[in-house]
């Protein structure tokens, strides 16, 4: 009797006989005079190579399925033991091999000796898993817990809370503005003139709408257009600032981007002055840069101011040091208030735009502009 047939029990007859006929090969063997002669042989002989093949696929199906499921030393052994040991499963079909004639040993070996050389890489490849887990993978609840890095805030984000905080302790209100403006929020109702070469497409952001739409849209140049917004739908008095992203269509350097930050600033009551405006802007910077920086009010121009200034500002250093162009303002422009349907004759006040980028890069040392929205993170963990 052969061996294979002692470790898998055989099929029944009937299911031996159905395989037997699959085969045409076989089916040819069987008329022969040898399954007259010795019936029970030669079946027995067929049923022994078409079990081993599928004897084969099933162990095979199987190990592979355990292997999938041992995290453990000892089991990798039992394993091992299983299939490959003296008395393994597939070492029992190896050896059953010699019993079966040349040809049939050939094909049914190559896919043993296959198998074999698979399962001696899995525990290899198990064994070592196991190894990188330490002995045993077993949670050690003592150990200190892994530090989960968190998130910080962008550090423009950071100064534009300080920023917000600084002007709420000052009584002011924050309101914010789309960044997609219409033509006359962003420049008419501002006084800025059609012939402004901001108007022009190759400074600003517009988009394609074709013939149909009503008014031209861009991406807002400034921060300005909230002004009129805001003052047609609130009555004076009131002060607010509006921080928010700007657009600008130009080439970029160090301190040229196509997006960046702005703050605006507006105060309006009966009679806010130019004196007011110097009481909170320089509250404003002391507190951002410290108490001992100086001021400079320089007269300058802006469609939607009447006067208009420029603030500059220097750090208390040895030599002469630098003035810092920061900021720029007025009092706000009898036309703008007409946009927003006030009257200029019961009301004044002062408005200032400020770059929130320029600050953060004077406040935290950035030599560009660029670092801001490079998403390195070698830049953003500075802060
Ligand atoms: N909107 C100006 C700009 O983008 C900045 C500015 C200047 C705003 C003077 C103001 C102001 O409110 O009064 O360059």
């Amino acid at each position: 009797m052969l061996r294979g047939r002692e470790l898998h029990p055989l099929p029944s007859a009937y299911e031996a006989d159905e395989q037997l006929l699959l085969f045409p090969a076989i089916q040819a063997f069987i008329s022969t005079r040898i399954l007259v002669v010795q019936p029970i042989f030669v079946k027995e002989y067929f049923n022994s190579v078409l079990l081993l093949n599928m004897n084969l696929k099933e162990l095979q199906r199987k190990a592979f399925e355990e292997a999938e499921n041992i995290e453990k030393k000892e089991h990798l052994e039992s394993f091992r033991i299983k299939y490959l040991g003296r008395k393994g499963e597939l070492t029992n079909i190896l050896r059953s091999l010699k019993d079966l004639p040349v040809d049939e040993r050939k094909s049914v070996g190559v896919d043993a000796n296959k198998l074999k050389i698979e399962l001696e890489q899995i525990v290899a490849f198990k064994e070592k898993e196991i190894g990188s887990l330490g002995e045993e993978s077993v949670i050690d609840i003592t150990r200190p817990g892994k530090k989960v890095n968190l998130g910080h805030l962008h550090p423009l984000t950071k100064i534009e809370e300080e920023i917000r905080n600084i002007f709420t302790s000052l009584n002011f209100s924050v309101v914010e503005g789309p960044e997609l403006e219409t033509e006359y929020f962003n420049f008419d109702a501002l006084n800025i003139p059609a012939s402004h070469p901001a108007r022009d497409m190759w400074d600003t952001f517009w988009l394609k709408e074709g013939g149909k739409a009503k008014e031209r849209r861009l991406m807002r140049t400034h921060t300005s257009p909230v002004q009129i917004r805001f003052m047609e739908t609130h009555k004076p008095p009131f002060q607010i600032i509006v921080p928010g992203r700007v657009f600008r269509y130009e080439a970029t350097d160090a301190s040229h981007e196509i997006n960046f930050y702005q703050l605006e600033g507006l105060m309006v009551g009966q009679n806010i002055s130019l004196a007011n405006f110097k009481f909170i802007v320089e509250t404003f910077f002391k507190k951002l840069f410290g108490k001992n920086i100086e001021f400079r009010f320089r007269p300058s121009y802006f469609p939607f101011t009447e006067p208009s200034v420029e603030v500059d500002i220097k750090f208390p250093t040895k030599g002469r040091g630098d003035w810092l162009e920061v900021l720029g303002a007025g009092m706000v422009h009898p036309r703008v208030f007409e946009s927003a349907h006030l009257n200029p004759r019961d009301i004044q006040g002062f408005a200032f735009g400020v770059g929130i980028d320029r600050l953060a890069m004077i406040k935290y040392k950035i030599p560009d502009i660029r670092l801001f929205y490079s998403g390195d993170l070698r830049f953003i963990n500075q802060f």
